[in-house]
């Protein structure tokens, strides 16, 4: 058995396609973890993934990768609340967004704070998704430690969350507007009429023919003018193909 054996049997069981997921990377970190779990074959691997549910979210939590912060990148998320005033004060009032590849909420919950500070309570909402049904279990609870919150402005802290102990809690009203689901980016369908996605830090991971198919449908889930937010290593060079034009570094804007 190899690691293309091992993809075929990963489909079959998680329904998780690794044939879109850049292959040297993926294997790498695949060998690692057979290694940090104490087995020498591909065949010994299944095995253990079989008997042990401990093991297999292990493997899954491995794979999916879901490190985050709240305003990551928080010189770039300044950039995109310019850009997002912009494209309101051109009429859209009503705010369709897409948090894509959420993980642990981190991001939604960022943008929320966002727009409550920029509209003023008037209306958007957020659908926020990710593969990991484990981790949006997390997010829908929207419990973070000190550390995690440690982007985020005493403002915000005091306006948006409440504390308890060490656990900062967010608060109801901004919870409502963010609405979690399971969705993988590879196979499924992607909603329509989008205002603005965000997609960050997770295209890194997918080979070049994946990433230009998620573009093109992203482009095609976005209302004209609306924005494309990506990661800080993302930035695309053929923006053009998808029907988008640059409105700096890492938004982008559809034609
Ligand atoms: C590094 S985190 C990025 C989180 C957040 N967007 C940010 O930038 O802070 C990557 C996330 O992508 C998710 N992911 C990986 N493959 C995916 C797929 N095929 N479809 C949807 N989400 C996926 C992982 O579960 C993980 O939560």
């Amino acid at each position: 058995m190899d690691m293309a054996d091992f993809e075929r049997w990963v489909f079959r069981e998680f329904k998780i396609d690794l044939s879109a997921y850049k292959s040297k990377q993926l294997h790498r970190r695949i060998e690692s973890l057979m290694k940090r779990s104490k087995v020498d074959s591909i065949e010994a691997y299944i095995d253990l993934l079989k008997r042990d549910p401990a093991q297999q979210q292990k493997f899954l939590d491995f794979i999916t990768i879901n490190v985050t912060e709240f305003f990551r990148n928080p010189s770039v998320f300044e950039d995109f609340r310019k850009k997002v005033e912009d494209y309101i004060s051109k009429g859209n009032r009503q705010l369709k967004v897409w948090s894509a590849a959420c993980s642990i909420g981190s991001e939604p919950y960022s943008i929320a704070m966002m727009l409550d500070d920029i509209l003023r309570g008037k209306d958007y909402w957020i659908l926020a998704t990710d593969i990991d049904s484990t981790i949006l279990e997390r997010a829908k609870l929207g419990e973070y430690s000190e550390p995690e919150v440690k982007n985020v402005s005493s403002e915000y802290k005091a306006k948006y969350f409440t504390r308890t102990g060490d656990v900062f809690s967010i608060k109801p009203e901004l919870k409502k507007r963010v609405i979690f689901k399971k969705h993988d980016l590879i196979r499924d369908e992607y909603e329509m009429n989008f205002d603005i996605i965000v997609c960050r830090n997770v295209v890194i991971y997918f080979k070049q023919e994946t990433k230009d198919e998620l573009y093109r449908k992203f482009s095609k889930s976005l209302k004209k003018g609306g924005l494309l937010f990506v990661g800080s290593t993302e930035s695309m060079y053929n923006y053009r193909e998808y029907g988008f034009e640059k409105a700096s570094t890492f938004i982008y804007r559809k034609l």
